[in-house]
């Protein structure tokens, strides 16, 4: 597929201009995961007033908001996302007061609060399935969950094939009850709850309104595209191992058309508040048109693009992934979102690196293959996701010690799937204290020992480090009219593997990524904004792309 064959939308008709939009449609979200951001009792766990004293650095980093994984109290057997009361917060992490003094200092910083909520389980130290645990299947209590005969004469294989995403079956057999299951889709330590039963609707909507009346700008939800189970529990596809959190789940478990339903509840209700109050959906469906089906105008107002983050580095991948995803959010008017990385996937750094000969990483092209996709994405209409450390361009660390590891993934494949421990490991703040200033105790999860020329002191004062390219990335796309929501129009850049796009309008913006191995002269004018991978005009003027390399240029 060539650029020319993909769709061009004309002109700049029909987007409102930036202050009149929804602030969320092209929003710059910076995903915090709270246990790796910042300690400040030393105890080695990242926690809330951690997080609050970095504020003014997010401010500077130019997002326009945070998004908190998981801080409820939890047995940290899914690194939180097994949440045990989902109206608290972790007394290891800080407390509720923290999380409003968060809210609050953000408003004051202009940074907007998306908080994390998971309503397709409960941890298994959740009040409800202490409960259900004490009684046996059939009553009122495991009516919360999916309690299940299991096959076999006396029960005694579980009810169905259906594969837990981090490995081995999705069903774990009631203590004391012999003959019953209980589902997870997740870990055993994750029940699944039960979207049929009314006090499941209630309960989730008290944990709305206790975090929206706290001040929470939104929030994103956890598998948004579970919740609903096919009736009477049908086998699925016959399970494969090689998928284990692949982001490929398919079947009766997954993406029925009812849990639509459920957000079209959620959606009134955070339309019943004023500004009304904003959904972004994890949805790792297998087609960009189920995944704009979360996105109608009646249901979630953004889910994450993860077609993009599969993409590879490929002009072709790329160009296609893009119009694909703009044609598709563009049938619903829904913006569409970037995610390059986040809490459960390789950092792009380690996934976009050439792998050598003696089976290492070739950071240095992975390093400028990330930048030049995180320019990319930063000029493309819609909202951006980034994840802590992409803007010090961290790697994946791939030596963690098999002891430290702490992914379930880890544990329930035994040891096959290392797991997503090396995109979690606490990120570098200074050069030369203990554990990188992230904490003066040890950290939870050991930190590489190269990390203090990637730290925000040392790149804070080197004008070509990636994190300086960021900033003045989020800086030109704040100050640009036609950047954030909007139209893009795709050019033939008459190069080879050289991405071309414009952002129509007033002062318009020029984007060019090569993708290829050779340098690319063109002739293009403008001021450059920002580039990465050394974009620099020759002798003559003429406009030079070294390979992995992206640029904005003022269109001349
Ligand atoms: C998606 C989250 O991003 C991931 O970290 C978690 O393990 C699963 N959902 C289960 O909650
Ligand atoms: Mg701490």
């Amino acid at each position: 597929m060539t650029t020319a064959d993909l769709p061009v939308r004309e002109g700049n008709a029909g987007i409102p201009p930036r202050e009149a939009r929804d602030w969320w449609r092209d929003a710059v979200v910076y995903q915090i995961y709270p246990r790796s951001f910042s300690d400040s009792d030393g105890d080695g766990l990242g926690d809330l007033p951690g997080i609050r004293a970095r504020l003014p650095y997010l401010r500077d980093l130019g997002v326009d908001a945070i998004w908190l994984s998981p801080f409820y109290p939890s047995p940290l057997l899914d690194g939180g996302y097994d949440v045990a009361d989902p109206r608290d917060v972790d007394s290891r992490l800080g407390s509720v007061a923290d999380l409003r003094g968060i809210v609050e200092d953000s408003h004051a910083l202009g940074l907007r609060v998306f908080v994390d909520v998971v309503p397709n389980h409960f941890s298994w130290d959740h009040q409800w399935f202490k409960e259900a645990l004490a009684t046996a299947p059939g009553s009122p209590q495991w009516a919360r969950f999916h309690a299940v005969r299991g096959k076999g004469a006396h029960g005694e294989l579980p009810p169905n094939n259906w594969p837990s995403a981090f490995g081995g079956p999705a069903w774990s057999a009631i203590p004391g009850h012999a003959g019953w299951w209980y589902l997870h889709l997740f870990d055993s330590s994750q029940p699944d709850v039960n979207w049929e039963n009314q006090e499941i609707h209630d309960d989730y909507a008290a944990t709305l309104r206790f975090w929206f009346d706290l001040g929470v700008d939104g929030f994103r939800i956890d598998v948004a595209h579970s919740l609903i189970k096919a009736p009477g529990y049908p086998d699925g596809p016959e399970p494969d191992a090689t998928q284990v959190f692949a982001g490929n789940e398919q079947g009766p478990a997954w993406d029925q058309p009812r849990v639509h339903e459920v957000w079209r509840e959620w959606r009134t209700f955070a339309d019943s508040y004023d500004p009304p109050r904003v959904f972004v959906g994890e949805a790792w469906v297998r087609s960009v048109e189920s995944q704009a089906a979360y996105t109608r105008p009646d249901e979630l107002h953004t889910t994450f693009n993860f077609h993009f983050l599969k993409a590879y580095w490929s002009a072709e991948a790329i160009t296609e992934v893009v119009g694909l995803s703009l044609q598709t959010s563009a049938a619903v008017g829904a913006p569409p979102t970037w995610v390059l990385s986040n809490h459960d996937v390789w950092r792009p750094v380690t996934r976009f690196a050439p792998v050598l000969a003696d089976g290492s990483h070739d950071l240095v092209t992975g390093r400028k293959r990330a930048l030049a996709m995180s320019l990319l994405s930063l000029a493309l209409p819609g909202s951006a996701y980034l994840y802590q450390g992409e803007e010090l361009g961290l790697p994946e660390v791939l030596d963690l010690p098999d002891e430290a590891r702490q992914d379930p993934t880890w544990f329930r494949t035994n040891g096959d799937v290392v797991g997503r421990d090396g995109c979690r490991v606490p990120i570098p703040w200074s050069s030369d204290e203990p554990s990188y200033g992230f904490s003066t105790g040890t950290p939870w999860l050991p930190q590489p020992t190269d990390w203090a020329e990637l730290s925000v002191e040392a790149q804070e004062v080197d004008p070509a480090s990636t994190l300086a390219t960021y900033r003045r990335a989020l800086a030109a796309r704040r100050e640009s009219p036609v950047l954030g929501d909007g139209e893009l129009v795709w050019l033939e850049s008459g190069q080879p593997d050289v991405l071309a796009m414009e952002r129509p309008g007033d002062a318009p913006v020029l984007v060019l990524l090569n993708a290829g191995e050779a340098d690319r002269v063109l002739e293009y004018a403008g001021e450059i904004l920002v580039e990465s991978g050394g974009v620099h005009r020759d002798d003559e003027g003429a406009l030079v792309l070294p390979p992995d390399s992206c640029v904005w240029l003022a269109r001349a």
